[in-house]
């Protein structure tokens, strides 16, 4: 028993894909719609003030005029899209998530927003010199394993236009510095965020090597046992310029964070910004 268990239960190697992906789950992404659409929540998307002041920011940084065709990547339910298209953007957003590609389709017809919605991986996508701007905002390019990340770099460069740029922002290493390890385990009745159903929900948050974390969920029902891993790599300054740069962009610019505060070591985030040149 106890050696099946352990088999069942070991930690993964790093970057290991779990089985389920909880942006897909049909129950889990019930949820995280929710926790998109809640303004004061920082959860799957951020507080809709900063959101708001980010989009403020896009505008005056790369103006509509010389900026007009934008790749959003991992979209959400269009929180960005919808705000940059009212100020005279033309958006094109992909996401993998079907339920927030729905909802952000429905509220398009609803509102006549003329807005792109793609429902795929943005690791499958083949653009080639479409775009004046692609962003990739809240932290995901970090989700990546290395090959992936670089994988996904190089499709951005090709999806651009010659000097189209990239916006994107990380977790830093002062973040990964706060992150704690752990492993607890609780039971519940059901109607949590991970289950309907009754269950008990095993969490381990590990450190890895080169500033990666583990947030891993096990949820156990009567029925089935299905196990969850987010994983995050962490940068410093230096790691991101490195890596944005290795596949072509340049003039890059580092910022704190995507409503364009100035960088700062001790912050939680950093924002870059590079060219196709
Ligand atoms: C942290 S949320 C950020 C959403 C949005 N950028 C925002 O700031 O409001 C990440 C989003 O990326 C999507 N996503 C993650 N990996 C993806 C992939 N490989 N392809 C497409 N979408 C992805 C998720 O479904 C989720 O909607």
């Amino acid at each position: 028993m106890l050696k099946s268990l352990k088999n069942e239960f070991k930690i993964p190697k790093v970057f290991e894909e779990s089985e389920y992906n909880f942006w897909l789950d049909e129950y889990i992404s019930k949820n995280l719609l929710k926790a998109h659409l809640n303004p004061n929540y920082e959860g799957a998307s951020r507080k809709f003030e900063f959101i708001n002041s980010s989009v403020n920011w896009i505008y005056k940084k790369f103006p509509v005029d010389k900026y007009n065709r934008v790749l959003d990547l991992g979209c959400g339910p269009g929180l960005y899209a919808e705000r940059l298209y009212s100020k005279g953007y033309e958006i094109t957003d992909i996401d993998f998530s079907k339920r927030s590609i729905e909802y952000a389709k429905q509220r398009a017809l609803k509102e006549n927003f003329d807005i792109e919605y793609e429902n795929y991986n943005y690791l499958d996508m083949n653009y080639e010199n479409i775009f004046d701007l692609a962003m990739l905002i809240y932290c995901d390019y970090g989700a990546l394993s290395k090959n992936k990340r670089k994988k996904l770099l190089e499709k951005v460069f090709a999806s651009l236009k010659n000097k189209g740029k990239l916006i994107m922002d990380v977790f830093s290493i002062n973040k990964f510095n706060k992150f704690i390890e752990k492993d607890t385990w609780e039971y519940s009745k059901g109607n949590n965020f991970w289950t309907k159903d009754e269950s008990i929900i095993l969490n381990t948050n590990k450190k890895y090597e080169n500033n990666i974390s583990l947030e891993r969920t096990i949820v156990i029902t009567d029925e089935e046992i299905k196990k969850y891993s987010i994983w995050h790599k962490y940068f410093s300054m230096e790691d991101i310029f490195n890596e944005v740069k290795s596949v072509g962009f340049n003039n890059i610019e580092i910022f704190l964070d995507v409503s364009g505060r100035e960088y700062c070591e001790k912050g939680d985030t950093i924002a870059i910004i590079g060219e196709k040149l």
